[in-house]
């Protein structure tokens, strides 16, 4: 895809990637706005006041940046949660209800709000956020690797239900990266600017990839197809014992 000259907004940019992210499109030369739900002014970036699970404030956020930005045309869904839960304890289960509120039903919410305009524009990209665990279950945050797998299942189908209207449809899917509080609790995590190099590189070419894979990644989307599966959830299983009592 071209990453120039486009005006792109960036729902969950306020923070982590998706703010590394909106970076580099405005280094690119794009107009860049970043959405959260209480934005602190960023320098170069205009910001979006919007919270995904709210279907009031999507609209408005919607209205809003249209009104400022009718030539938008790439929308990213990156906001996200990323919990852990103890499913022996049923308490986990508001943990869940954040998690699918936010990272699968925010993410449909979004992509409703602005696919009539691009639709209308007949041009455009949306660009969703899974993760490698959408692919390869870790097991201490159940409903995230749940509610990434469904992100992925949805894209599928929103690329087939879009195709030939000349609006693009790709699927970002971050290995662990260092952000969120991830380069504290896990050594292997990307840097985050070698992450985007990646990304950036992978986006850029044409046509757009389906699902922008990088190195780090490509053992959980794959585990699967080669055979690694077991062993690796096994792996990552080991990661429960940091849960209290076990
Ligand atoms: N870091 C990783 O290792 C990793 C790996 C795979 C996938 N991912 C995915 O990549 C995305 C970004 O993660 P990150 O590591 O950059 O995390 P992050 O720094 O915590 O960023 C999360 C973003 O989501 C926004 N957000 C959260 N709840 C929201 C809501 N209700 N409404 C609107 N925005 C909301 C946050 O904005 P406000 O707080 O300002 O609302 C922030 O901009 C997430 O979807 C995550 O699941 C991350």
């Amino acid at each position: 895809m071209q990453i120039s000259q486009r005006t792109v907004f960036i729902v969950g940019g306020t923070s982590g990637i998706g703010r590394g992210l909106a970076q580099r499109f405005a280094d690119a030369g794009s107009t860049v706005l970043v959405g959260g739900r209480d934005p602190q002014p960023q320098e170069g970036l205009e910001t979006v006041r919007i919270d995904v699970t709210d279907p009031a404030s999507v609209l408005r956020a919607r209205d809003d940046v249209l009104r400022a930005h009718p030539a938008l045309d790439v929308v990213v869904t990156m906001s996200g949660v990323m919990l852990t839960e103890d499913l022996r304890d049923p308490a986990h289960v508001v943990a869940a209800e954040t998690t699918v509120a936010t990272n699968l039903l925010g993410t449909i919410r979004v992509i409703d709000a602005f696919t009539p305009h691009l639709l209308a524009r007949g041009a455009g990209t949306l660009l969703t956020v899974s993760s490698g665990i959408a692919f390869l279950p870790f097991p201490l945050m159940p409903t995230y690797g749940a509610s990434k797998a469904a992100v992925h299942a949805y894209t599928e189908s929103l690329r087939a239900q879009l195709a030939g209207t000349g609006v693009e449809v790709a699927e970002l899917v971050p290995p662990a990266v260092a952000t969120a509080g991830q380069e504290r609790v896990n050594p292997a995590a990307l840097p985050l600017d070698a992450y985007l190099d990646e990304v950036m590189g992978l986006l850029a070419t044409e046509p757009t990839p389906h699902e922008v894979l990088v190195q780090g990644v490509q053992m959980h989307r794959w585990a699967e197809r080669d055979g690694t599966y077991a062993d690796l959830v096994a792996r990552r299983s080991q990661s429960l014992s940091t849960l209290p009592g076990r």
